[in-house]
């Protein structure tokens, strides 16, 4: 089963990181790396994280390529996984669950997180499907969040 390892965006990762690419089709499904970091660097409830393969995990400087990266919320008590993207020469190796898996971990860890969710655009079967198998269930905050074109899922323990 694939492992990964997830670190800090720094100042010598961030330019591997910006440069990570999904593919045509998939790039109207998330948002461009160069986003999420701008909107890290606004907003300090956003945790955004470089993912790499769990073989790198100990090394000092990465030996191995940047594969992905994952940036996650805490806010009112949800620990929310805002972005997930693995780059495209990486996908269907199990990177993207794995890293679903540590987020996870890591977002129990905190006392704050009563709820753990995501959420994924209309159409993406593949995330919609990732999730799923995960134990992800719909969550209907549709009051809340007016946005009709997005999928929200919590996780069910
Ligand atoms: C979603 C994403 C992170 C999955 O990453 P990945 O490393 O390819 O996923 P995995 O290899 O761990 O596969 C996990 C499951 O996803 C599904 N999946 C992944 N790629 C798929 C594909 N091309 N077609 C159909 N299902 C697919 C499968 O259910 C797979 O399980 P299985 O193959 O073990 O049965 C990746 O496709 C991606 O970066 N997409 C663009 C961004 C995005 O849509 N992010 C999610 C919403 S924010």
């Amino acid at each position: 089963m694939a492992k990964v390892h997830l670190r800090k965006v720094t100042r010598e990762n961030f330019r591997e990181c910006l440069n990570l690419q999904v593919t045509e089709l998939q790039k109207s499904w998330v948002a461009t790396t160069t986003q999420s970091l701008a909107e890290a660097y606004v907003d300090p409830n956003l945790f955004p994280l470089a993912v790499y393969d769990g073989s790198v995990c100990g090394y000092e400087q990465p030996e191995a390529p940047m594969i992905g990266f994952t940036m996650y919320e805490i806010v009112a008590g949800v620990g929310f996984i805002i972005r997930l993207m693995i780059d495209q020469k990486y996908q269907r190796q199990g990177y993207g669950k794995a890293t679903m898996i540590e987020v996870i971990r890591r977002l129990k860890l905190y006392p704050d997180v009563e709820m753990i969710a995501t959420s994924y655009r209309q159409g993406n079967k593949i995330a919609a499907e990732l999730y799923q198998g995960l134990g992800f269930r719909q969550w209907d905050i549709s009051d809340a969040i007016s946005n009709p074109t997005e999928v929200y899922v919590k996780l069910e323990d």
